[in-house]
């Protein structure tokens, strides 16, 4: 990494904002959003009630969770549904990535072996499906019929997202605009809904809620973008997961894209021969990575990173001052900040 990136890194790092601080105002209805999801522990399916006491203990950053409450209150919620509400996009996140582990196999998650790894793809790929069906469910308790709506609707969009990635997977014309729109619909969707549902809960006027989604969207891109930064320079121990698992299987990642697009002929061309393998090896990986550290790369992924995160903090002042809104204008520094 160049110095500039190194330092922006650095300083960024120790000017984080402290999830503990962000989360103040809503510490005691995200335990309760905790103690729901043990719910699924206490099932009478034995395996239901195994895996899920393995996938739901605390370990989890509940961004999702915490997005929606701090929008439903910014707006002066003060009902109780939210937490349902908050429960269940946690719950659509965490079936989404077991399924995700096994389509990147991903042995490690959260510093944990991955669901599949310890009980076997058929048996991940029926809790991912019960959970994310559970939660559809549920959501049909609401009286804001809308949410299923809006729920299957990101669902889906996820799922186009996952199955582009999967299909531009060692495609090394992919452009930036493939992949931000790639990002967009199986991370930053999420987001988004997590936010304007939050907004529904809040009555938020439409224009209120269409900035709750562009909010979501954006803080969601700028989380992808650091995901897929941190799989070249993040830390194995802190992150939980494997480093360089992007790379490995042949994923294309806004790093990579900018070096194909930008690197001298040289570098392009020894990156195609390397990646002709399908699955690269220790050696190639560090030769990569070498080569996306000396061009500007990382730099380059950071700042765009930084757009977005800038994007919704900017859309998010426009609300009335509260210490919700504070929370929310904060919440894009943590997640560009972010070691894991
Ligand atoms: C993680 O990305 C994956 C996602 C954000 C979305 C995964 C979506 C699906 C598997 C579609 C199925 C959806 C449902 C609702 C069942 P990543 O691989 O870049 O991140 P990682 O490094 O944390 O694995
Ligand atoms: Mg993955």
């Amino acid at each position: 990494m160049s110095e500039l990136a190194k330092n922006s890194v650095v300083s960024r790092v120790k000017k984080r904002p402290d999830i503990i601080r962000l989360y103040a105002n809503i510490t005691k209805d995200l335990d309760k959003v905790e103690e729901r999801l043990k719910l699924y522990s206490r099932s009478h399916n034995k395996l239901i009630a195994e895996i899920s006491n393995y996938l739901f203990q605390k370990g989890g950053k509940r961004i999702r969770p915490a997005l929606l409450m701090l929008c439903s209150k910014m707006l002066g919620y003060n009902g109780k549904e939210h937490i349902l509400m908050s429960t269940l996009v946690e719950t659509i996140h965490t079936a989404s990535l077991i399924h995700d582990d096994i389509i990147d196999n991903s042995e490690f998650r959260r510093g944990k072996e991955s669901i599949h790894v310890r009980w076997g793809p058929n048996i991940t790929v029926l809790l991912g499906d019960y959970l994310y069906i559970k939660a559809l469910g549920t959501s049909l308790q609401s009286k804001h019929h809308r949410i299923t709506q809006i729920l299957t609707d990101t669902s889906t969009r996820m799922i186009e997202g996952e199955l582009s990635e999967y299909c531009m997977s060692g495609n090394q014309n992919l452009a930036e605009e493939d992949y931000l729109d790639i990002i967009n619909k199986k991370t930053a969707s999420l987001f988004s809904a997590s936010c304007q549902i939050g907004g529904i809960l809040g009555q938020a006027s439409k224009k209120e809620e269409n900035s709750l989604k562009e909010y979501g969207t954006n803080i969601g891109m700028t989380f992808q973008i650091i995901d897929d930064l941190l799989d070249f320079i993040g830390d194995e121990k802190i992150l939980g997961k494997p480093v360089l698992s992007d790379l490995s299987e042949s994923r294309i990642t806004l790093p990579l894209i900018y070096t194909l697009n930008n690197d001298g002929k040289e570098n392009r061309e020894r990156i195609a021969e390397l990646m002709k393998k399908k699955i690269l090896e220790k050696d190639s990986l560090e030769e990569v990575l070498k080569i996306v550290k000396s061009n500007g790369a990382l730099d380059y992924t950071s700042k765009k990173a930084e757009e977005f995160s800038l994007k919704s903090r900017e859309i998010i002042s426009q609300f009335p001052k509260s210490s919700h809104r504070d929370a929310l204008a904060l919440l894009p520094e943590y997640v560009l900040s972010r070691k894991k």
